[in-house]
């Protein structure tokens, strides 16, 4: 495992796009600020300097590129893991990889891949927040901090060690075969809501029956159950 950090980058999935030929497999990239960080659905991801933990790891092997739904939902339970430790109650995954406290988002990932004629990589980019004392702005809900939660000033280099450590865990368990669905699929955020989809360009209500093992999402629409992957849904709550 190496690491690359920058005090200030564009952003790191973006940086890893550039530059990973010349990189090894299980590069992190980190960075203390991002001038135009990107979030899922073309979002952008904002974070004033120091206050987030943004980094992005690049994946090269191959074994896990068929893989790349289970590595989406495992990044986000390796992070909920690692804020479990550090006493945070009410924590879920809202497929497919959102870290939410109860109605709060506290770490979004984007997962991306670069191709030419054939997969080149995987990158996973992840977003913490954690020394945030408020969020100013136009959210439907607000997001949520780790030290809004905890009474202690975080070191964020342990958290960093520990979020890293976690991550190549479970990678690692991913690629021994090991079955993670029932451990991940305890903390499915969606799994019996209500939520208008928009599939198939059409915007329609469906019940949410959860997580499914391959990590598609299971909807119930009027008598179809459908399974959907992330580019096939967007939700409103
Ligand atoms: C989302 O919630 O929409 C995903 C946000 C992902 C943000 C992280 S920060 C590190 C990495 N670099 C980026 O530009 N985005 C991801």
């Amino acid at each position: 495992m190496k690491e690359l950090f920058f005090e200030s980058l564009d952003s790191t999935n973006s940086y890893l796009k550039r530059n990973y030929a010349q990189l090894d497999d299980l590069t992190f990239v980190r960075a203390a600020y991002q001038e135009k960080g990107r979030g899922r659905n073309g979002r952008k991801w904002l974070s004033k300097s120091g206050d987030s933990l943004m980094f992005s790891l690049l994946i090269k092997d191959e074994e896990l590129f068929d893989n790349y739904k289970a590595l989406s939902v495992l990044s986000a339970y390796s992070v909920l893991k690692v804020l479990e430790d550090y006493g945070l109650k009410d924590l879920s995954i809202k497929w497919p990889n959102d870290v939410y406290v109860s109605d709060k988002k506290i770490c979004g990932i984007l997962l991306e891949a670069v191709s030419t004629t054939k997969i080149e990589c995987l990158i996973i980019g992840i977003g913490l927040n954690v020394k945030q004392k408020s969020f100013e702005g136009d959210y439907r809900q607000k997001p949520v901090s780790v030290e809004m939660l905890v009474d202690e000033e975080i070191d964020s280099e342990e958290l960093r060690k520990k979020l890293y450590f976690e991550l190549l865990k479970n990678i690692e368990r991913l690629k021994d075969g090991e079955d993670l669905y029932s451990a991940i699929s305890e903390y499915d955020y969606l799994k019996g809501s209500e939520a208008y989809a928009s599939i198939d360009g059409n915007k329609k209500s469906v019940k949410v029956l959860g997580m499914d093992n391959d990590y598609t999402l299971k909807v119930k629409d009027g008598e179809r159950i459908l399974s959907l992957n992330s580019d096939e849904i967007s939700f409103h709550i």
